[in-house]
């Protein structure tokens, strides 16, 4: 990796975007600044002149993807770091959210994801490499919060999906990491969230979880300047996970949440095994 680097971000007005932007930029590098409304980031290009480019960009738009990423690898003739930081979640169970606003969260949090990377990838190929960050979730790996099925939904799908691109860009010298944040002090479950009405039949799971999210920020653990510094320092860094939980709160649940299941497999591992031709079958269930 290079020392001066350009980065493409996504999502840059605001929480964990605008900390990496200025993150960035503080340590030397030149970025590219997508929002939807540019002229959130007018404090930036005045703070740090041509090392920003601020760019318009809805990234449920594929066509505006693809002409961000073009201009912005045309003003620094290259592309490092490329962050897929957009997304939001709104608060409603699964049997009453309308299917409109299930698929039009996925339209950012999975396919902004699948337009920017894919969009990205014969950039990064034809320069001979570089770092694709997916912002995923700790809800990505854990999964299980009532009323965000969409967003979590998603953010499964951006590490599934993520699991293939790396393997499929590794040979190109592409890297691709998957961030896994808990709760950070951003918009995220303020003003970026819609919460729904409850049904009486949710208040226990979906109504909890709402009583969680309405404590608001000053609860929640997470850093998101710390977090970009972290993941400046990453993109400078040879050896990378492919997973990386950011916060307390993230790290320990996904070492629950693994240590579980590799129990459960472990298991029923005898089952498992069972179903091919050639094993002992058939076998006892565990008791
Ligand atoms: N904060 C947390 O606790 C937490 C935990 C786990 C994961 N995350 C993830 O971290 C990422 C950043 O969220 P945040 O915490 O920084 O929340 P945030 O403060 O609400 O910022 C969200 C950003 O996404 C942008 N955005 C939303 N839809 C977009 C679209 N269609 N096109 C372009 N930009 C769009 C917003 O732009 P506008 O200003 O135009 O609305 C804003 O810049 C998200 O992927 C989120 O899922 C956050």
């Amino acid at each position: 990796m290079q020392q001066t680097q350009a980065w493409f971000v996504t999502g840059s007005s605001r929480g964990f975007g605008r900390s990496l932007v200025r993150a960035a930029l503080a340590a030397g590098h030149r970025v590219a600044a997508t929002a939807r409304r540019p002229e959130q980031l007018d404090d930036l290009v005045a703070e740090y002149g041509h090392r920003v480019l601020p760019l318009r960009l809805d990234v449920t738009d594929p066509e505006a993807v693809r002409t961000a990423l073009a201009e912005a690898a045309t003003r620094f003739g290259r592309l490092d770091v490329i962050v897929n930081n957009a997304g939001y979640a709104n608060v409603s169970p699964i049997e009453t959210t309308p299917d409109a606003d299930f698929r039009t969260q996925f339209e950012t949090n999975f396919w902004g994801v699948y337009h920017v990377s894919k969009a990205a990838v014969p950039l990064l190929r034809e320069q001979g490499g570089g770092l694709v960050i997916q912002f995923s979730s700790v809800g990505g790996r854990v999964g299980g919060s009532p009323g965000i099925g969409s967003y979590q939904a998603a953010k499964f799908a951006i590490d599934g999906f993520s699991r293939v691109l790396r393997t499929e860009a590794a040979p190109f010298g592409v890297r691709v990491l998957v961030v896994e944040p808990s709760g950070f002090r951003t918009d995220w479950a303020g003003s970026s969230m819609s919460v729904a009405e409850v049904p009486p039949e949710y208040e226990a799971t979906v109504g909890a979880m709402n009583t969680r999210l309405r404590q608001g920020e000053s609860g929640v653990a997470g850093d998101p300047d710390r977090a970009a510094q972290i993941l400046v320092a990453l993109a400078a860094h040879d050896d990378l996970p492919d997973n990386l939980p950011l916060g307390v709160n993230a790290t320990e649940m996904s070492v629950a949440q693994d240590r579980r299941l590799l129990e459960s497999d472990q298991r029923w591992s005898a089952v498992s095994r069972s179903a091919d031709f050639g094993e002992p079958f058939p076998v006892g269930l565990p008791a």
